[in-house]
């Protein structure tokens, strides 16, 4: 079976989980639930980031330490999981002494090699953002902005990781490994970040200034800091799993896949003599009328409040058919809800409930061996055939907004096809043609939603179940055989009704 392992970014533990982390977490869930029903050893880690700067002054505002802090926010986090229908196998905390230990035994080992040196720091120094900053950051009037908050200068001795001997081999690993990273054009921009020489690494902060962080073994004066400690978390958390290592994949946003992750990790990986990941899956932002929906910016949407109106399955549906992954996504209620009343509750809705109706109104609640097809069976048959083969390069290739639209053409030609053979008029007629026809309606309808139903698993996995189980279906064979049109459903007891989409939902609140 092969190992595929696939992570989030673990979020910061200053402020609470948002619309953007929750798409992440989403989005992984689906490529693993895909992956998995493809017959793949999944394993999937989430978790938190939870030293440093920030958490450190947050906890010391609310007069509590800084690992209580951390254990609330990460609580927090942690618990948005199950709401979200997240099938993760593991949760790693960068607190954790699993996680300490290796991020100790790494900095050791490329202390010894050569890799890490003590070096003069100095530099502008912005604390709201724990970074040192360039003359380029600076705005056009001389000013910081508004962003970095108070800017100091500061001059002191850290370590450095060596980042500049190891420029050619990435820039040679990249050029050979053409697919590291999705989008493809992203590629192309670390490739281009890579034509200026890069600056080494500082990883350390004095402890006097931070002591929220994990010491260097090498130097209790100082602990090390932000991406060598969080970016660790994908090979702590698995370094005792055999198999796992190095089948990585990992889900990230733009904002953090240059430098950290398409430089700074592949470099220290490399540095270590570790294995590389197979990928990075670089997502876009959702946005609020046009701006980072993010703590900061104050525009941040609690994704749990429209998982609790809508339901779990409603919200993945929305997030994964509306953003095409690598690009950015402008959200809004009013577009959550065209989405949830067309394609959910009419779409979807609608053909579960007039199947689950004709059946027990013409067939006792039992679902009939099909007659001959028609020409209209052949086209939904043809249609689902393309759809099917579609889909899962579609899936392979990240492209799940597409492939979802591609399967709500599908559903609407069934609630046609429903239009154009009219159960309801045949089984109102005693000729016996008609009752043959109408046979063949009841199968066909039910195959094709039983159909749709599998197709929705991996991003829809309640609603998936459900269908099943009004069908009276019990999947006992692989998914890419549940993806077979069939006669798998000949005989079987289907319930009497099933409401999945409420509708009419009310419209936008008027601010
Ligand atoms: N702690 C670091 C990541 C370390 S990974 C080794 C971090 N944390 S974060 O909390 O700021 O962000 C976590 C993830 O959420 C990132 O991948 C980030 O891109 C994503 N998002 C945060 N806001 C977002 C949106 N508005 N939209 C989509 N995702 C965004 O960065």
């Amino acid at each position: 079976m092969p190992s595929f392992y696939i992570t989030t970014a673990i979020d910061y533990v200053n402020g609470s989980p948002h619309l953007g982390h929750a798409y992440e977490k989403v989005l992984t869930d689906v490529i693993a639930r895909y992956r998995r029903l493809m017959g793949d050893k999944v394993h999937f880690l989430t978790g938190t980031d939870e030293h440093g700067q920030k958490v450190q002054q947050s906890a010391r505002k609310k007069g509590i330490a800084p690992q209580q802090f951390a254990d609330e926010v990460s609580a927090e986090f942690k618990s948005i999981l199950p709401k979200l229908l997240i099938s993760n196998d593991d949760f790693i905390r960068t607190t954790e002494e699993r996680h300490k230990k290796v991020v100790r035994e790494v900095l050791q080992s490329l202390f010894d090699k050569g890799d890490i040196y003590l070096g003069e720091y100095k530099g502008y120094y912005s604390t709201r953002q724990e970074q040192f900053l360039q003359e380029k950051d600076r705005n056009i009037d001389g000013s910081w902005p508004e962003l970095f908050g108070e800017v100091t200068e500061i001059i002191e001795k850290n370590y450095f990781f060596k980042l500049k001997t190891h420029q050619d081999w990435l820039i040679d690993f990249l050029a050979k490994n053409e697919d590291f990273i999705f989008p493809k054009y992203r590629q192309k921009q670390v490739l281009e970040f890579l034509k200026e020489p890069l600056n080494d690494l500082c990883i350390s902060r004095p402890k006097e200034r931070l002591e929220w962080g994990i010491p260097l073994p090498f130097d209790a004066g100082y602990v090390t800091y932000v991406w060598f400690d969080a970016l660790l978390n994908y090979y702590s958390a698995v370094v005792d799993k055999p198999g796992v290592w190095p089948a990585a994949w990992h889900v990230i946003g733009k904002d953090i896949l240059v430098p950290p992750h398409a430089v700074y990790w592949p470099i220290m990986l490399h540095a270590a003599q570790i294995p590389l990941p197979k990928g990075i899956i670089a997502h876009g932002w959702w946005t609020q009328s046009g701006s980072k929906m993010s703590k900061s910016t104050g525009n941040a949407l609690n994704p749990l409040d429209l998982v609790t109106e809508f339901g779990a399955d409603a919200f993945r549906f929305f997030l994964i058919r509306e953003m095409n992954v690598g690009q950015d996504s402008d959200f809004s209620r009013d577009q959550f809800l065209v989405r949830y009343n067309s394609d959910l509750a009419n779409d979807l809705g609608n053909l579960i409930n007039r199947t689950l109706n004709m059946a027990n109104r013409f067939s006792a609640a039992q679902i009939p061996a099909a007659g001959p097809a028609g020409e209209p069976e052949k086209e939904l048959q043809a249609l689902w055939e393309k759809t099917r083969l579609e889909y899962i390069p579609l899936f392979d290739g990240f492209q799940f907004h597409t492939a979802l639209e591609r399967l709500f053409i599908f559903i609407k030609s069934i609630n046609a096809y429903i239009e154009k053979r009219a159960p309801w008029k045949l089984g109102k007629s005693v000729e016996s043609s008609d009752q043959e026809l109408l046979r063949t309606t009841l199968a066909t309808m039910a195959e094709s939603l039983r159909l749709a139903g599998a197709a929705l698993q991996p991003i829809m996995p309640g609603t998936s179940e459900k269908i099943n189980s009004v069908l009276g279906f019990t999947p006992s064979v692989t998914w890419s055989e549940q993806l077979e049109w069939g006669t798998k459903l000949e005989g079987s007891k289907v319930d009497e009704s099933l409401v999945l989409f409420p509708r009419p939902q009310p419209a936008a609140p008027k601010q």
